[in-house]
């Protein structure tokens, strides 16, 4: 199995990796750069050996206790082994540590695997949003209430 350790900014190619082999259209090469800087304290990445397997990225919404789930992404030889749950067990228990009290996500409806995972973790479908990010784009808005995993 793969550690779990936060994320620097030395792993900018780890994440576009994992995230070009995730990701149709995954986030642009400045944000994945940002990522290890500005949330490092609750972004986590799962590697062995110089192999990267997934990350997670989580932010806190500034004046609020309300943190967001920023990227999820196991590489596709590495899933369905535990990995994703590892990685936002870390991220959350960050989050719960700084006070969060609730976290959010969006998730497209159509992806069954990440919904049933963020279910696990007892997230539950908040809203159904039409034209999210664009006609036709629907996305599922998650969220889970802290206090324990
Ligand atoms: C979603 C994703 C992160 C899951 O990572 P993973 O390491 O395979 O997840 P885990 O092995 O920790 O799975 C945990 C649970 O999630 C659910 N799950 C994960 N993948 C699933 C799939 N393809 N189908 C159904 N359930 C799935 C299961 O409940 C699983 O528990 P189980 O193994 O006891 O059945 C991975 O598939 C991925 O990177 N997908 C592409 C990127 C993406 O869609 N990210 C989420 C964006 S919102």
């Amino acid at each position: 199995m793969p550690i779990i350790r936060k994320l620097v900014p030395e792993d900018f190619n780890h994440l576009l990796t994992i995230e070009g082999e995730s990701f149709s259209q995954g986030y642009s090469k400045y944000f994945l750069k940002m990522i290890p800087i500005l949330f490092a304290n609750s972004s986590y990445i799962a590697i062995r050996g110089q192999c990267p397997q997934g990350y997670v990225a989580t932010a806190f919404r500034q004046g609020s206790c309300q943190a967001w789930i920023l990227s999820l992404a196991v590489r596709p030889k590495y899933r369905q082994m535990g990995i994703g749950v590892g990685l936002m067990t870390a991220g959350l228990g960050d989050l719960i540590a700084e006070g969060v009290r609730e976290v959010l996500l969006s998730v497209s409806p159509d992806n069954q695997g990440a919904i049933a995972l963020y279910e696990k973790l007892g997230f539950t479908v908040d809203q159904w949003v039409e034209d999210y990010f664009g006609p036709g784009e629907t996305r599922l808005l998650m969220k889970k209430s802290l206090g324990k995993i």
